[in-house]
């Protein structure tokens, strides 16, 4: 498979950076083959501004999109599988990913409605892995209903809901704890994902 990572977090000395490192080393053991973005790095526009406002409004599927934003569609029309790579921060991803769904996912091609109401999608991803370092434990996060809450926004509506077939979440939880064991754990975690893709 050909994957497209999207990974976002401002810090390269971050936790979340070295659950990055460990993915791709683990998918370093298979032939998969990848591209990377680092939606920082990139300095990704994540405010829909009042041009592409507009267009998204005006469901005309003919009308072009930003350059960024087709920059995007060529890279995710190119691959079979996406993973996205983030924080939870206020139980959902950082503003720019967040930002990035905004502004990639345009009408037209994440959707369209058919008479009124069917929603229909050019994205033909295979399969999604998404791969979220929290502060608190998965076990409290699902205990007070906020990981099948990240689940449900995430999984089935920004990727189930515009025609992905697969799509889960691992959270990599209790960094706030600082434990070496822990985040030890967490990176084990994410080299056997990227190895099992
Ligand atoms: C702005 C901000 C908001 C956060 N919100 C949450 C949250 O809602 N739930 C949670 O479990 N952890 C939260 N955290 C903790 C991060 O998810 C945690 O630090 C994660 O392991 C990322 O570490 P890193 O920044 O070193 O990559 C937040 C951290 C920040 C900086």
């Amino acid at each position: 498979m050909h994957i497209y990572i999207v990974y976002c977090h401002p810090s390269k000395k971050s936790f979340t950076y070295s659950v990055l490192q460990s993915f791709l080393a683990g998918l370093g053991e298979t032939d998969h083959t990848y591209e990377l973005a680092d939606l920082y790095e990139m300095n990704f526009q994540t405010d829909m501004d009042l041009e592409q406002y507009s267009r998204e409004t005006s469901f005309d599927p003919a009308l072009p999109v930003p350059p960024d934003v087709f920059e995007e569609q060529k890279k995710i029309n190119r691959a079979d599988a996406l993973v996205f790579i983030y924080p939870v921060w206020w139980s959902d991803c950082p503003a720019k990913l967040k930002g990035w769904f905004d502004r990639v996912w345009t009408f037209g091609y994440a959707y369209t409605y058919d008479q009124g109401s069917h929603a229909t999608s050019k994205i033909k991803i295979q399969k999604v892995l998404v791969i979220c370092p929290a502060g608190h434990p998965e076990e409290y996060l699902e205990e007070i209903g906020i990981a099948p809450s990240i689940r449900r926004i995430m999984l089935n509506d920004r990727l189930l809901g515009v025609g992905i077939k697969e799509a889960r979440m691992e959270i990599l939880g209790g960094m706030v704890a600082q434990d070496p064991g822990i985040r030890q754990r967490n990176l084990e975690r994410a080299f056997m994902l990227g190895k099992n893709f």
